[in-house]
């Protein structure tokens, strides 16, 4: 017997899923045959790769270009042909998920850890469309969301130190191994994730900017001025920012 509590919990979740399914295959809607497409990373980007790889079956001709090891995996696995920025430099569209957006389409990304190939694509395209359900739109950024910043693993204890200066504070992301034990999560880039806790980014390019300039940050996951357009999923059907 299923209780009314689990039971309108699962109704939630299922509510979630479909909105990031109806806002990730909108965004597949803009992709056309002989573009270079950023795949992004995360659960709401999963079902614009499934998308794509019907519309490569079907005989779209595009190469993806993808932001992390994961994507890179589903997307082979969904038979779209990858490609890479060396050969590419300049990328058509990228569709890509968001931790956080507020209403001047600046974002928060890194959840999934992928945040310094996904700004290295975004930084590469010429147009960005962000897929979210309704729960990432947020009046000030980080007051949902932890900020992700990835840090080398030498001395990151100081480097959180100076990271703590600007957060407040922040905490290493960690994993479960297979041995069952917690470990520190490594990037695809071979770096620790900083998780910072802020009570709200009001000013991000400042916070973005003054984040990277510490020694042993390699990136953080604030993108100002980058996405072009916001396709949300909500419980009503799709609203845009743009
Ligand atoms: C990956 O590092 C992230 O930037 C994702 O794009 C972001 O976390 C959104 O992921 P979900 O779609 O799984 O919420």
């Amino acid at each position: 017997m299923i209780s009314g509590e689990f039971s309108g919990k699962l109704i939630g979740i299922m509510n979630i899923e479909n909105q990031k399914k109806i806002a990730a295959e909108k965004a597949t809607e803009s992709v056309q045959s002989n573009m270079v497409v950023g795949l992004g990373t995360g659960s709401t980007v999963y079902y614009a790769l499934l998308k794509i790889g019907d519309m490569v079956r079907e005989g779209l001709d595009i190469v993806g270009i993808p932001t992390s090891a994961g994507t890179e995996k589903i997307a082979i696995a969904q038979q779209i042909p990858l490609a890479t920025l060396a050969m590419h430099p300049t990328i058509d569209l990228t569709i890509d998920g968001a931790d956080e957006v507020d209403k001047n389409l600046n974002l928060i990304k890194g959840g999934g850890a992928a945040l310094v190939r996904e700004k290295i694509i975004a930084n590469a395209s010429k147009e960005i469309l962000i897929v979210v359900d309704e729960s990432k739109v947020s009046r000030v950024l980080g007051t949902t969301f932890p900020l992700p910043v990835e840090i080398v693993r030498f001395g990151w204890e100081a480097t959180q130190t100076e990271v703590n200066r600007i957060s407040g504070k922040s905490t290493l992301r960690l994993t479960s191994a297979e041995d069952g034990n917690q470990h520190p999560l490594i990037t695809d880039n071979g770096n620790y994730i900083l998780d910072c806790h802020f009570d709200g980014i009001p000013d991000p390019e400042e916070i973005e900017l003054r984040l990277n300039n510490i020694p042993g940050v390699v990136e953080n996951g604030i993108f100002v001025n980058r996405a072009d357009k916001i396709i949300i999923g909500t419980s009503s059907g799709i609203r845009y920012m743009e």
